[in-house]
């Protein structure tokens, strides 16, 4: 596959989807610094929309508005942040009342096409690491390489718990738990490009695993897929 994206000159993704706090994000992060690639992170682009959705008083229930929201969206990616209409959304986007409506914004089809050309737009040389939940099924469906990482839910509710402690705020890890797998229930049980793994994608669980080790892993995938395509192509 690496051959073909390679062959006709279009720069090579890797995706990788998976649940939410999965340690998806940080994975494809780690993966695109190592490999100099550049990197997508789709979550933020559904958050943005939550967040202009909520400040502007529409309903995540209104498809029409909230696509328009979407195609109109105002974003720029700059050290790490991320700016909505010019002001820093950073911290914004990570608030657990935008999380829960990221995900009602997500399940609308004009939303998510509205978005589409958004994402493919990151595909640039030398190469895209493009994390979320339908990177290698509906958006780079001829990526590569794709992962789909995974870990059971009381250990990304662990994770969410940690990294939310440390930020000062204050959770109940029954709630957290609760919000992981109702926010699972809602992407995997959607229409359009519901969370499921692509036919071709590798699975990773990293329930037991750190995160060097898991970024490890899809370095090793890469320069195995890399290595066969040239032989092929010799
Ligand atoms: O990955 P993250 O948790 O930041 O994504 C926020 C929400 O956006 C998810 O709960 C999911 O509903 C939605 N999403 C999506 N497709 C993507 C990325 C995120 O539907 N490719």
């Amino acid at each position: 596959m690496a051959a073909t994206a390679a062959s006709v000159g279009v720069p090579l993704v890797i995706a990788i989807d998976g649940p939410a706090a999965s340690g998806k994000g940080t994975i494809a992060a780690g993966v695109a610094r190592e490999l100099g690639f550049r990197y997508l992170d789709s979550g933020s682009l559904y958050r943005l929309v939550a967040l202009k959705a909520l400040r502007a008083g529409i309903p995540v229930t209104d498809e029409a508005a909230l696509a328009v929201a979407a195609s109109d969206l105002d974003f720029a990616f700059d050290n790490g942040g991320v700016q909505l209409g010019g002001e820093d959304a950073t911290e914004g986007i990570r608030s657990e009342a935008v999380s829960a409506a990221a995900s009602q914004v997500a399940v609308h089809p004009a939303v998510r096409r509205a978005l589409l050309s958004r994402q493919r737009a990151f595909r640039q040389a030398p190469g895209l690491v493009a994390d979320g939940r339908d990177m290698g099924t509906v958006v780079f469906p001829d990526a590569a390489i794709k992962v789909f990482v995974t870990a059971s839910a009381e250990e990304r509710a662990k994770r969410r718990y940690k990294q939310l402690i440390a930020k000062g705020i204050s959770i109940t890890m029954d709630g957290l738990l609760r919000d992981i797998r109702e926010r699972d229930a809602r992407d995997a049980g959607r229409v359009a490009a519901p969370l499921r793994p692509a036919d071709d994608a590798v699975i990773l669980d990293t329930t037991d695993l750190t995160i060097d080790a898991a970024i490890g892993a899809v370095l090793d995938l890469y320069r195995v897929r890399t290595m066969a395509a040239e032989r092929q192509r010799s």
